[in-house]
């Protein structure tokens, strides 16, 4: 499939989100990617339901929420109520009932995704990754806009792409972390269908513009 886009909104301008979401209504986009963290499963706090509420009102494209937070088998309901379209749970959040949870995510309606931490192997999804919507691979470790890309995400993007095919899922592959344009075409390469980026994209002079040259990376024209 042609790669999908999603800015994450971490980096936007909080002060003015709705003009930032309407910039990414007009835009090239397909998603608009939400980090919720809890501050103990990383080390930031970000947003909640109030902020997901007040983008799924302007938003017209789906939101992908991204949950970096402890038992996050407590909220899914709330979160397919706030707007969620797209919910990704971590593998390390959830070792304990991560079928579970999954199974879940979709009975509200939702697309169910997985993340995992750069220093969780792919191999850990074998379990679980047939019943899955998304496969989110961290290129960086979680908590913060604006890391560096790690290398190695590159390998774990062919693993999973290796074990999806073997085992006949439909999940798709989203890369979180670090993207930028410069190593967008590896990444694609790799077998990345979504691509988040944060930094890479609100701080530039045309957001717009750069989701448009995200978009256009990998075309023969
Ligand atoms: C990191 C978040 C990312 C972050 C990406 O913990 O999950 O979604 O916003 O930001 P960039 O693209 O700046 O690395
Ligand atoms: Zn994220």
């Amino acid at each position: 499939m042609k790669h999908l886009v999603a800015p994450s909104i971490l980096s936007a301008d909080f002060a003015n989100l709705d003009r930032d979401v309407e910039m990414i209504n007009r835009s090239e986009a397909d998603w608009l990617h939400l980090d919720v963290m809890d501050g103990i499963f990383v080390p930031n706090i970000s947003f909640g339901f109030p902020i997901i509420k007040a983008i799924k009102k302007t938003a017209k494209k789906p939101l992908d929420v991204h949950l970096m937070i402890v038992q996050p088998e407590r909220y899914i309901k709330e979160f397919k109520e706030a707007g969620a379209d797209i919910l990704t749970v971590h593998y390390e959040a959830c070792t304990i009932n991560l079928h579970q949870t999954v199974n879940e995510i979709k009975k509200n309606g939702m697309k169910a995704g997985v993340a995992i931490n750069p220093h969780t192997p792919v191999a850990a999804l074998h379990d679980i990754i047939s019943e899955l919507d998304k496969v989110l691979i961290m290129s960086v470790n979680p908590g913060f806009g604006g890391q560096q890309f790690i290398t190695r995400s590159l390998n774990k993007v062919q693993e999973a792409k290796k074990l999806i095919n073997d085992l006949g899922s439909s999940a798709i592959i989203e890369i979180d972390g670090g993207v930028s344009l410069d190593n967008a075409e590896n990444i694609i390469s790799a077998g990345v269908d979504v691509l988040v980026a944060g930094n890479a994209i609100f701080s530039t002079n045309s957001p717009e513009e750069t989701i448009s040259k995200f978009k256009r990376i990998g075309n023969m024209t």
